[in-house]
């Protein structure tokens, strides 16, 4: 076995002679040993998994067993290979809830409405939507997975039983969860139930939750929901019975805007996304019904978000919401949710992770990467193997200050008992800051840095210096600084920009994670001739962790 590379340990570059403009004086990082005692949400490393629309499932993950996009290969991998728990995978969304599940189908997914409602395509799927997961896994290596169940059709239960029996047989242990009913809030608004309520909705929970009982797929805890998003609380439907339920999670989803009538100041307002202040305020919305979760000790988790819902806006795909998405999935752990998913939509929808060249050639290479994707991949090497307690340090009252640019994260590692890194966000344009870290907390520190050349940028950007390439590979050498700590250290973070200093002890993801070289089966090539398909497994084995 070679080395694919060596790791440059470069030293930090003296900011004093550089001529460029800071966005402020040096910020002081305090980071107490312990964490405040109200900090007890222990988050493991796959808090942060991918939401999926199912109506475009097909076109990024491939449409048989035989043409899985190596893309989408490379850019699971990425992901799977820096996190030490299976990568969180849901498929769900408005669209599922008006899907039909037909065992019989021998494609994966037939479009049934032709002028469906893009926010909500339903579809017809088959038993090979299961086998692709399968298959993915057996290739990118460990998932849970997560399907939607629907609530729509309450007088009849019979598709949602037979859905869940298929994904309980064909996904065994690697089905996570099934989620009952997606948005049911907005069921009475987008027309899809007259006069519905809280206890209407409780009451055919409780039907649900009996008919699956019935088939025999509740052997252990496996139901989640209630998956709102706009008009219910989560406290409201656990005091009018939910909570008699034997759920596995709680669901919420949230978009901070919408795009559903189209562009406004609002929705294409990037200052809003670059405000830390903002980010409490979208995540707590649901305080009391997460408090309440936690009496009851189970995990809440934020199946969806994104900057913009309906599509997202012009400022979907840039750096700035990308940084924004790094921002709500730290403050998400900090606030008490146990995982967010990050949505991703059908080609072209502007907040996406990735785009094939276009839905018919997602095995082709040209795919096109999203900011978002990025935050996924830095968030994806916050949390350590054994769980981590993430704290808002609340760095120059960024919590509060609508001024404040920084903002700064400490994350304890080993189950939440020592420190092991920070996170240092930098919202400002154009202008680098510095963060001074005190003396005593680490001899050495490694740091790596998420940036782009500006806030509006939505190619150029790089995590630890590497950039993705059109086949989902990360290309580029891997760039890990290590700086002298001992007697403290000022670290400078690019505007935009942020950093993820790990402290001594902590591990490092090192290596290359891309496992799909380009082809296999492109346009009119064979399917199985590809060298680059045989080489893939043994480079999943060079991707380990390293202790440094
Ligand atoms: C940071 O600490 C240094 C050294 O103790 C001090 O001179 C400086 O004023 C502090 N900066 C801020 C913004 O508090
Ligand atoms: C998170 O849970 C802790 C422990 O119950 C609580 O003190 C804290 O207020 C919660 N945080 C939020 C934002 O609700
Ligand atoms: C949800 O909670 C908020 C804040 O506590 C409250 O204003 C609102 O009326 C509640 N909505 C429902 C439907 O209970
Ligand atoms: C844009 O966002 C900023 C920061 O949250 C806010 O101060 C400003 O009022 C917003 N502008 C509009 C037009 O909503
Ligand atoms: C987004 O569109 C709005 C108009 O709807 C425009 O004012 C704004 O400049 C655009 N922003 C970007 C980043 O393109
Ligand atoms: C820190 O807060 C001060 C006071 O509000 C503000 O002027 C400054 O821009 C902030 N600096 C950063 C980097 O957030
Ligand atoms: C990409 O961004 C980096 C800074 O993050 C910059 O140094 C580089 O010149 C940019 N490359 C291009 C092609 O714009
Ligand atoms: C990672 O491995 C792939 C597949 O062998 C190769 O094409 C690529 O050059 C490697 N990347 C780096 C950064 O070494």
């Amino acid at each position: 076995m070679h080395l694919l590379h060596r790791i440059p340990l470069l030293a930090l570059v003296s900011s004093a002679t550089l001529q460029v403009a800071y966005a402020g004086p040096p910020l002081n990082i305090t980071f107490p040993e312990k964490p405040p005692a109200s900090s007890i949400n222990v988050v493991d490393s796959n808090f942060i998994g991918i939401s999926w629309e199912l109506s475009s499932f097909d076109t990024l993950w491939g449409k048989t067993v035989a043409t899985i996009p190596h893309a989408m290969k490379n850019y699971l991998h990425n992901i799977v290979a820096r996190l030490q728990k299976p990568l969180r995978i849901r498929v769900g969304g408005n669209g599922m809830d008006g899907s039909t599940y037909v065992p019989g189908q021998k494609t994966f997914i037939e479009h049934t409405d032709p002028e469906a409602y893009f926010n909500d395509i339903p579809v017809n799927f088959g038993p090979v939507m299961f086998d692709v997961m399968n298959s993915m896994y057996d290739t990118v290596g460990p998932m849970q997975f997560t399907i939607g169940l629907s609530m729509r059709t309450p007088h009849d239960f019979s598709n949602v039983v037979t859905l869940a029996k298929a994904a309980h047989e064909k996904l065994g242990d690697r089905l996570d969860a099934m989620l009952l009913g997606n948005e049911p809030d907005l069921y009475a608004g987008h027309g899809e139930r007259d006069a519905y309520d809280i206890p209407t909705y409780v009451k055919e929970i409780g039907d649900a939750v009996d008919h699956l009982r019935d088939a025999k797929v509740l052997d252990r805890p496996i139901i989640g929901g209630p998956t709102i998003c706009c008009g219910w609380n989560l406290s409201t439907i656990l005091d009018a019975g939910l909570d008699q339920y034997p759920y596995k999670h709680y669901t919420v989803q949230r978009y901070p805007q919408h795009n559903c009538g189209g562009p406004n100041e609002k929705n294409t307002n990037l200052t809003y996304y670059l405000s830390h202040m903002n980010v409490a305020p979208f995540l707590n919305w649901q305080q009391e019904g997460m408090a309440r979760a936690q009496e009851l000790d189970i995990p809440v988790l934020l199946t969806e978000y994104n900057s913009v819902a309906c599509g997202g806006s012009n400022i979907s795909s840039t750096f700035g919401a990308g940084l924004w998405a790094v921002d709500v999935g730290l403050k998400a752990a900090a606030v008490n949710y146990s995982a967010v998913f990050l949505h991703t939509r059908e080609h072209d929808i502007t907040y996406n992770l990735f785009d094939p060249p276009t839905p018919e050639t997602s095995t082709e290479p040209g795919w096109i990467t999203g900011s978002t994707y990025y935050s996924a991949l830095f968030l994806a090497e916050v949390a350590a193997a054994e769980g981590s307690i993430i704290v808002d340090l609340n760095l120059n009252n960024s919590n509060s200050n609508p001024e404040a640019l920084a903002a700064a994260y400490g994350i304890y590692d080993n189950g939440g008992t020592e420190r092991g890194k920070l996170a240092l966000l930098n919202f400002a344009d154009k202008q680098p800051q510095v963060y001074n870290i005190p003396a005593g907390i680490s001899s050495t520190v490694q740091v790596r840095i998420l940036t782009a050349p500006e806030v509006l940028e939505r190619k150029n950007i790089s995590w630890a210096g590497q950039t993705v390439g059109n086949n989902g590979d990360l290309q580029g050498v891997q760039m890990t600084e290590a700086v002298k700590c001992a007697d403290g250290c000022a670290i400078e973070v690019p505007g935009p920009g942020a950093a993820l200093v790990f402290l001594g002890n902590s591990r490092i993801f090192t290596g290359n994670s891309t496992i799909a070289g380009i082809g296999g089966y492109l346009s009119g090539a064979k399917i199985s001739s590809s060298p680059l398909l045989g080489l893939s497994s043994a480079l999943v084995l060079l991707s380990t962790w390293l202790m440094l």
